[in-house]
């Protein structure tokens, strides 16, 4: 197939792109680079040996995105762009709202004057809220989000869902991502925060490599076995397989289809820290600090539908996808800067 990725450079999409490729697809990509680096392409060239026909696009910029898609024949779209910081999104609503519906809007409209009608959407398990049972199936209702980033989530879900029913030629996949860390094996691409980072995977190993002090957790009096947040890691190269084998449900016009991505185990905050650990025989310094606001006990998915379904598994363990954070922040402690 010819997939267009919007936010293509980014951390999940550049890991997508190499899947794609290695799966005999044909990528195009484009990114504003608002949150990503041209290197990311580069680096997935050097990889899959293949070119990455790149676009510095912004997804609101309607002219542009004709341009694009103009001259490809698109089978689908697999729709990454969008801004991702859950604390920066409440500090500026507006932007958050204009980049992420908006520029979807946009994106649709010119998908569907152009008529390529499949889309695959990057949404979140933060759409479930706080879950009313886990693990997470499908079937659970969606929840109140928090912050304007899962709101967007939430609304495109449901924008989507509306453009599908009303016309029935449209194919979309809903993939609601659990957590994704972990890098590529090779160690050339792998996530790149601006400042410092949000979550916590690149936080600990920014304490690694020596960039910060000590690893924060947020609460030990949460409702999960050791009192920190539990939560479901994937690594970002299942995860990016989860797109291959999502190809399959638009390939057999699946209509509206909502799929998990997780491993369907919840680990907790320390968890995470003693895998790191191990799998890299290395000590992350850390003390308990206050609750962080919004912040849930526990979210881990069941994953079993994905699996009935596209034939896709997690088959990636905790201990590797801390082993590859490690070898691409220890390659790369600038991340693309290097
Ligand atoms: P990322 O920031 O690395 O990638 C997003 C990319 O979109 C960036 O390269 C950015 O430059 C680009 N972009 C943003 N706005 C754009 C615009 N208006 N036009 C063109 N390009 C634009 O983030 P990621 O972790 O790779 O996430 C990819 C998608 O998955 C996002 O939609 C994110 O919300 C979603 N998601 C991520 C997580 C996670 O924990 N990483 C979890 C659930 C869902
Ligand atoms: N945590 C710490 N210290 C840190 C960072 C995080 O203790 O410095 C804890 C959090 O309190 C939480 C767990 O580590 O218990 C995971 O936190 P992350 O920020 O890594 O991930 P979240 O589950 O909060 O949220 C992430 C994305 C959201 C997405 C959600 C579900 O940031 O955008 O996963 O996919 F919606």
């Amino acid at each position: 197939m010819t997939i267009l990725l919007t936010g293509g450079a980014g951390y999940i999409g550049s890991h997508t792109v190499i899947e794609l490729q290695q799966a005999g697809h044909e990528v195009v990509v484009v990114d504003n680079l608002c949150n990503a680096s041209e290197k990311s392409l580069e680096r997935v060239q050097e990889i899959t040996g293949k070119p990455v026909p790149f676009y510095p696009v912004d997804i609101r910029d309607r002219i542009g995105l004709e341009q694009v898609m103009e001259q490809y024949d698109f089978d689908c779209c697999i729709h990454f762009a969008g801004l991702k910081a859950v604390g920066e999104s409440v500090a500026k609503p507006l932007e958050y709202y204009d980049n992420n519906i908006s520029g979807t809007l946009v994106l649709l409209d010119v998908m569907r004057k152009h008529g390529c009608k499949n889309i695959i959407f990057s949404s979140s398990a933060t759409v479930y809220g706080n879950p009313a049972v886990i693990p997470i199936t499908e079937e659970c209702p969606k929840g109140q989000c928090t912050n304007p980033y899962g709101q967007t989530k939430s609304m495109l879900e449901q924008i989507m869902t509306d453009m599908q029913k009303a016309d029935p030629e449209w194919n979309v996949v809903l993939l609601r991502y659990f957590n994704p860390i972990g890098a590529h094996p090779s160690g050339k691409i792998g996530e790149d925060p601006n400042g410092i980072p949000n979550n916590l995977m690149p936080y600990i190993t920014q304490v690694a490599v020596g960039k910060r002090a000590e690893l924060g957790v947020f609460g030990d009096d949460y409702n999960t076995p050791d009192g920190t947040g539990v939560r479901d890691y994937i690594h970002v190269v299942d995860l990016a397989n989860g797109h291959v084998k999502a190809l399959s449900a638009i390939e057999r016009n699946c209509g509206l289809a909502i799929y998990n991505l997780g491993t369907g185990q919840g680990y907790s905050v320390l968890d995470v820290v003693h895998a790191f650990e191990q799998a890299n025989h290395l000590t992350i310094p850390y003390s308990i600090k206050p609750r962080r606001a919004g912040d849930i006990d526990a979210c881990y998915s069941d994953p079993a539908k994905a699996e009935r379904e596209l034939g896709w598994k997690a088959q990636y363990g905790l201990l590797d996808m801390c082993r590859d954070s490690w070898n691409w922040q220890k390659n790369n402690p600038n991340g693309y800067q290097d």
